[in-house]
């Protein structure tokens, strides 16, 4: 069942103030105190099936830390330093890191227009990672998702570390955009809006499936800009923001729902969520990393599934899609290798 747990309170609804999580599960933050990093380390700091919290950044995270761990819930939250002891300890033990560490969009930049400064910094948490916990699930939301991705892969492999299982790119933030932005369309309950979107996490790569919702009559020239907002709704953000940086509520949302998804998945309830993952779904086109849907289990991902029967206008999204998602894995993989 493709069941998206879409809204707040779903996200809370087996939250109790004073509950204990039901196992210890220590998640780590990388880059905790960001536009992303300090909402989402809130959101999982109400979510009972996390007992430690660690968040780590370049700066801020000890304060980040301090003020999270007041709130009255039972997890312990702790904040690190960006020393080689500040990040040994903030890894050490952890079942799942997320990672919105990095530097965000202006007005006018693609995702790809990040990967100088991100790349690098992926790079090197993932080595750490590679050290300190390789066991752990990680989920990458620095972008660009497409090639930061394949870096962390590479970076695994070198270290002799890689479980694919275990690597997730976050696209919920997609999904999340599609079931709201498509309830708009139809004046109905985003909640109840299920739009798988498959491919990568940027532009053209982004393909919402509309033929596969509860909508598939929605065609011409509505089909057109509803596919387009779902592609390049982070731009609205972006050029809102003016400059101030890119999606961070909305993400900090997404994350920390991908993130429960996991949790739950590593207690024993199978859930799909899409997501970024090594894929043999077109890995003969070339393309081994893809967003589809994926069923998470105890060890992550459990099963990746066909994108299914999709209608002419989405096989020629798809082909744009693979073309450009081809460039940007290789783009993340040949940065490992020259750097
Ligand atoms: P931000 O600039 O507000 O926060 C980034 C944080 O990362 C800062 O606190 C910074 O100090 C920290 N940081 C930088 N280098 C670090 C390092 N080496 N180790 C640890 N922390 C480090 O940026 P924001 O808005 O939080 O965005 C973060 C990333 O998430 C960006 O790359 C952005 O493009 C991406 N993003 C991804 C989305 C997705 O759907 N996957 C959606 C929106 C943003």
């Amino acid at each position: 069942m493709f069941a998206l747990r879409n809204t707040v309170s779903n996200i809370f609804q087996k939250r109790a103030f004073s509950a204990s999580a039901s196992q210890a599960t220590k998640v780590a933050v990388l880059g905790a105190a960001g536009g992303i990093g300090q909402p989402l380390s809130l959101l999982l700091k109400l979510n009972n099936k996390v007992s430690d919290l660690a968040l780590y950044d370049i700066r801020g995270a000890p304060g980040v830390a301090a003020d999270i761990s007041h709130i009255n819930t039972d997890s312990k939250v702790a904040g690190y330093n960006p020393t080689p002891e500040g990040i040994r300890d903030a890894l050490t033990g952890a079942e799942i890191v997320v990672i919105p560490a990095g530097v965000p969009r202006k007005p006018g930049m693609t995702r790809d227009d990040l990967f100088n400064t991100n790349a690098s910094i992926v790079r090197d948490l993932a080595k750490a990672c590679a050290e300190h916990c390789p066991e752990a699930k990680l989920l990458i939301i620095s972008n660009p998702v497409n090639s930061t991705v394949p870096i962390v892969s590479e970076v695994f492999k070198a270290a002799g570390k890689y479980d694919p299982k275990k690597l997730f790119g976050v696209t919920t933030l997609d999904i999340v955009r599609a079931s709201r932005f498509i309830s708009q369309v139809k004046s109905t309950d985003p909640a109840a809006e299920v739009v798988p979107v498959v491919g990568g996490h940027s532009g053209v790569t982004i393909v919402p499936i509309l033929s596969q919702t509860s909508h598939p009559d929605i065609s011409g020239e509505a089909r057109d800009a509803l596919v387009n907002r779902i592609q390049f709704g982070g731009d609205e953000v972006v050029k809102a923001k003016d400059g101030a940086g890119s999606a961070t509520l909305s993400m900090a949302f997404a994350g920390a729902r991908f993130a429960d998804s996991l949790l739950k998945a590593a207690e024993g309830q199978e859930v799909v969520e899409c997501t970024f993952v090594e894929s043999p779904l077109y890995a003969k086109e070339g393309v081994d990393f893809f967003a589809s849907k994926v069923t998470l289990g105890k060890e992550g991902v459990k099963e990746i599934h066909p994108v299914g029967q999709i209608n002419e206008y989405e096989t020629e999204l798809l082909k744009a899609c693979l073309n450009d998602l081809k460039k940007n894995i290789q783009k993340g993989r040949d940065f490992v290798k020259s750097n």
